[in-house]
């Protein structure tokens, strides 16, 4: 297959990477082409990949009308903000045949849309297939041949296989699935909740404090999705509780690091300012209480975590009240 990676950072390499290994023909489309020219040259994303060689057969370019053209494949693989613009971009060079594989896990900042939504609106009159591709998957492991499992997630089930088996390789497996909107929510609210655990892990909270964030955060997640039209089984699968295990535990994960920082009693503004990396989890906070509101949707630690992020109160405080809520006792 022909395959391109529209995203040039840890995630974008790293799948890049793996469809390469898969035996697809890939091209990496850099936005800049000195960018392009320096990976060609380094066989190595230094800037957001490094230590990892790139394999030979990977191509760079920066034409996105002859990378569009060409492609059966094209993985969206930009933070959620560039998602649009990127669509905007290659729609004019899009057709029926392709299929376009959102990888950010997110939604879009300024409006709340979910991605599939804004590349619905986008390449809806293409008629080419839409997917999803998500799961516990942290780029710097997956880059370097670590065993890993995704789940691919299309309406049509036999495009789902065709893509399923187009990106799977050695020690990266790939799971279909038809809940597109389940698998997508679940990536984007388990960045919430891996905010909060890398509190808990700041405030040294202990182990049965993080075990206790994540399943009833695991709860939260499935209530606001299913409330969405997404399968409840897809949350106990490797998009939700395996992606909520991944974020929350991990020593890589952007939005964890986050929460820790926020425990030492940093700002939100300030964590931001002093990265290059882009932490999802600010911005579905805020969206996705706001929904939950909007559908009257019960997501204390989302509400808690908005309120931090906005120094209504402190974390100390957050967790006194989520531990003080009033509780109806149901089913842990
Ligand atoms: P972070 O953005 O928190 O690093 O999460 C990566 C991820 O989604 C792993 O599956």
């Amino acid at each position: 297959m022909n395959v391109v990676v529209i995203g040039s950072g840890s995630w974008g390499t790293a799948l890049a990477i793996k469809s390469a290994l898969a035996g697809n023909t890939t091209t990496i489309y850099c936005r800049r082409p000195e960018f392009g020219k320096q990976l060609a040259i380094d066989r190595e994303n230094k800037e957001y990949l490094p230590g990892v060689k790139l394999p030979d057969s990977l191509q760079f370019s920066s034409d996105l009308k002859s990378c569009i053209r060409d492609a059966q494949i094209v993985l969206m693989v930009t933070p959620s903000v560039h998602v649009r613009t990127s669509l905007e971009a290659i729609q004019p060079y899009a057709h029926k045949e392709q299929s376009y594989v959102l990888c950010s896990k997110g939604v879009e900042r300024t409006t709340g849309k979910l991605l599939t939504t804004v590349m619905s609106e986008i390449l809806g009159s293409v008629g080419c297939n839409l997917a999803v591709l998500t799961g516990p998957n942290h780029a710097e492991e997956v880059a370097r041949n670590l065993p890993a499992a995704a789940v691919l997630s299309t309406k049509n089930l036999d495009v789902a296989i065709k893509l399923q088996n187009a990106l799977h390789s050695q020690n990266f497996r790939i799971y279909s699935s038809t809940d597109l909107i389940g698998v997508e929510l679940a990536g984007a609210t388990k960045n919430i909740i891996a905010l909060a655990a890398g509190i808990v892990d700041g405030l040294a909270l202990g182990d049965n404090c993080k075990a206790m964030l994540l399943t009833r955060g695991l709860h939260e997640m499935t209530r606001f999705g299913v409330a969405l039209g997404a399968k409840k089984e897809t949350y106990a699968g490797l998009a939700g509780m395996g992606d909520l295990i991944a974020t929350c535990m991990s020593g890589h994960s952007r939005n964890r690091s986050a929460g820790q920082q926020l425990a030492d009693g940093r700002t939100m503004d300030d964590i931001m300012q002093h990265t290059n990396m882009v932490v999802e989890g600010f911005f579905a906070t805020d969206i996705i209480h706001k929904m939950a509101e909007e559908h009257d949707i019960e997501m204390p630690i989302t509400a808690a975590l908005h309120d931090v992020l906005h120094q209504k109160i402190t974390p100390a405080a957050a967790l006194e009240e989520l531990m003080g809520r009033n509780s109806k006792i149901e089913v842990s």
